[in-house]
């Protein structure tokens, strides 16, 4: 790491003497503390080498977008429920015609011919192909050539810089400072742990203490085993969906990971037979299959639980779609699930270069051969996953780009949720950060997930059954700290949007974490997580044949989606819109105690005991859990 860092400060005296002489400043447009683990600096890249540039464009109206969320989404408002179609949508945020002409007069003013210039249909984008001299002298930076320790060389530069005029105008530039990089198998070899959010061992990913040698069916070993019945009484969720053809309910997974239809019928034999001979709906995005060829708890534990559990709790009258995404060989992210729901996010755009970019169709052979799914699928009114980031592997304006698509997702009336991760106040793999931004197991600093760090997802930490509660006694749960410790904090990129600073200002001042102001963002000001939590230990779940125990905020994610779904059914059955974004509501005053409050536990990590859970509002377990009978309840009062 001290190599790569040499190389950054090097970098940036190379380009204060570069500056080409212009008439409006260079600033720095974004830039890198570090190079995220597995990666090392390699060499420069050849300069005449072609880079696919795209040059990604300032939305309209975006710095409105939470305006608009919370107009359609806060319970007082008077447009509550009123949705936008996915047109309105475009029409609204779409970049102007003076962002478009002037990047396109600045590329031309620098010697790139206007027919090199291509805008996007969308006219999100703008692209051309470059030289990597020609790149290297527009921004002001370096090209490099990275390294994985898998053996991927990765194409990009650690900051680069745009002149005064032209930033305004523009979002990033691609390639340039990201990592989000689709780790490809190398041909012949298995799938490999290396990153990929799907790829095994890599993000959030559940845990399992092995199988489970006894039968279960009583109410009374909750503490020891969850099974469905264990939901329905945690949370009172009792209901008959009247409204299924209407509603609908999405799981995303990421290859390789997939489900085995044969656990599915497993699980179906012994809690739940209403799903006897129920399969989900397929949804392939980018290739994706429910592959077979490689099997285990670390290739089906997450889908299968995902799928047995939220199919389970909507009951076999409510078709799961299952969004299953990426192909065998390069697999997909967050964004390439984006793309194929939104076209106008999408990044294909005819000007990549695969050979670079390592999109759709797979370049590399014995993958997915069709173009990549953009804009080809409709939204579920509430979409679960269970996979993230950690928030510092991803740059704060890649994070904001998504960020603004979960919004208007919300906008459109989805649900979006995601698993908080399953270290505490650590990262994925018990990762904590370093000043330099770097993250390593002996680091000191907290270290929150992504998505769930945007302020319009709503994030889903875990609890667990109190040892030798029962569901019948009052708050039988507390933080989840069996296996697994629930992901919480705040956020180092997002600023604490209105709706949580009543209760979250409430648990700063009355519970003040006596930690040092440099280990956490102790501002008061940034977005806190989770939002709410469910159970998250102890799962039962059939993989590869047999019954194990699983654990993780991978089970909080889809039972909560399952509950806000059966919510929906009831909103649509009486003629009224979806819930939408969530989170807005669910902080009003209205909802207070629709949450079962946990107070209890705590999330430990970086070599801390991490925050407490507390009466009101925590980094652990969020508002808490919920109460079905009451969300119902007081959304049913809502228009
Ligand atoms: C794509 O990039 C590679 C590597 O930089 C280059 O060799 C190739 O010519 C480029 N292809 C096109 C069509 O620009
Ligand atoms: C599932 O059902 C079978 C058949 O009744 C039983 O033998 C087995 O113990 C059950 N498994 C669990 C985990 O309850
Ligand atoms: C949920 O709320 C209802 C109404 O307040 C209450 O009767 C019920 O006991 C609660 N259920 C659980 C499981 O906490
Ligand atoms: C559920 O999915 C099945 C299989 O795709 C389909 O035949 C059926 O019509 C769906 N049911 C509803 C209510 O959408
Ligand atoms: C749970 O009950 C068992 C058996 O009665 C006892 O041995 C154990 O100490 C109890 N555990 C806790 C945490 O109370
Ligand atoms: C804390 O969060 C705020 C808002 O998200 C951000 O501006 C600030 O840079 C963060 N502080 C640190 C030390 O990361
Ligand atoms: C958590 O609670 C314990 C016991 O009351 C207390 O000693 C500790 O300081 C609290 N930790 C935080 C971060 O608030």
């Amino acid at each position: 790491m001290r190599c790569s860092l040499t190389t950054f400060f090097t970098l940036g005296l190379a380009v204060v003497s570069l500056a080409a002489p212009t008439v409006s400043p260079y600033n720095v447009h974004e830039k890198r503390n570090a190079i995220p683990i597995g990666w090392s600096h390699t060499r420069r890249h050849e300069s005449a080498a072609t880079l696919p540039l795209r040059i990604a464009l300032k939305q309209s109206n975006i710095e409105s977008i939470d305006e608009y969320l919370y107009d359609v989404s806060h319970p007082e408002s008077a447009n509550y429920g009123k949705h936008w179609t996915a047109g309105e949508i475009s029409r609204k945020f779409s970049p102007s015609e003076e962002s478009i002409s002037t990047v396109r007069d600045w590329l031309v003013e620098n010697g790139l011919a206007s027919e090199r210039i291509r805008v996007s249909p969308t006219k999100g984008w703008i692209n051309v192909d470059v030289t990597v001299e020609e790149a290297e002298r527009l921004m002001n930076t370096e090209y490099n050539v990275y390294t994985h320790v898998s053996g991927q060389e990765h194409v990009a530069c650690e900051a680069y810089r745009l002149p005064e005029h032209i930033s305004p105008h523009v979002d990033f530039v691609l390639p340039s400072v990201n990592f989000d990089v689709k780790l490809k198998r190398r041909s012949g070899s298995q799938p490999k742990p290396v990153g990929g959010i799907g790829q095994p061992g890599a993000g959030i990913t559940p845990k399992t203490t092995g199988s489970v040698s006894q039968t279960v069916t009583e109410l009374e070993q909750c503490d020891e085993y969850i099974t469905p019945v264990c939901l329905r009484a945690l949370y009172d969720l009792e209901y008959e969906p009247v409204a299924t053809d209407k509603n609908s309910f999405g799981v995303v997974e990421y290859t390789p990971q997939a489900y085995l239809q044969t656990d599915l019928q497993m699980f179906a034999m012994n809690f739940s037979t209403d799903l006897i001979g129920k399969e989900p709906v397929m949804v392939s995005i980018d290739g994706g299959y429910a592959q077979t060829e490689y099997q285990g708890f670390d290739y089906n534990g997450e889908s299968d639980l995902d799928l047995q559990y939220g199919m389970s709790l909507v009951t076999g009258s409510q078709n799961v779609t299952l969004y299953q995404t990426g192909d065998m060989v390069e697999g997909a992210s967050f964004n390439n699930f984006l793309d194929a729901i939104d076209g106008s996010y999408c990044t294909f755009e005819g000007g990549d270069n695969y050979t670079v970019d390592s999109q759709y169709p797979d370049p590399y052979g014995g993958g997915y051969e069709g173009p990549e799914d953009c804009g080809t699928v409709t939204p579920a009114y509430v979409i679960s996953t269970s996979y993230g980031y950690n928030e510092a592997d991803l740059t704060p304006f890649y994070t904001a780009r998504q960020c603004a698509e979960y919004a208007k997702l919300g906008l459109m009336g989805v649900t979006i949720l995601y698993s908080s991760g399953d270290y505490g106040v650590a990262g994925n793999d018990d990762v904590c950060l370093n000043p330099d931004g770097s993250q390593t197991t002996t680091g000191m600093i907290f270290n929150p997930t992504f998505p769930g760090t945007c302020p319009y997802v709503t994030s889903v930490g875990a609890t667990m059954v109190k040892p030798n509660a029962t569901v019948y006694q009052v708050q039988p749960e507390m933080a989840c700290m069996d296996v697994i410790y629930s992901g919480g904090g705040f956020s180092n990129y997002f600023a604490m949007p209105s709706y949580q600073m009543t209760a979250v200002d409430y648990y700063l001042e009355n519970y003040p974490p006596n930690y040092p102001s440099d280990i956490w963002n102790s501002t008061g000001m940034s977005r806190a997580l989770p939002d709410i939590s469910a159970n998250g230990a102890n799962y039962v779940v059939a993989v590869d044949g047999e019954f194990e125990l699983v654990y993780g905020t991978s089970c909080s994610s889809p039972v909560s989606g399952a509950i806000f779904t059966m919510i929906n059914d009831a909103r649509l059955a009486a003629g009224k819109s979806t819930i939408g974004f969530i989170n807005p509501t669910i902080y009003s005053a209205g909802f207070a105690g629709a949450f079962n409050d946990i107070t209890e536990g705590s999330n430990p990590g970086c070599g801390t005991e991490g925050y407490n859970a507390t009466i009101g509002w925590d980094p652990v377990t969020g508002l808490g859990t919920p109460n079905f009978t009451m969300l119902l309840e007081n959304w049913l009062a809502l228009p």
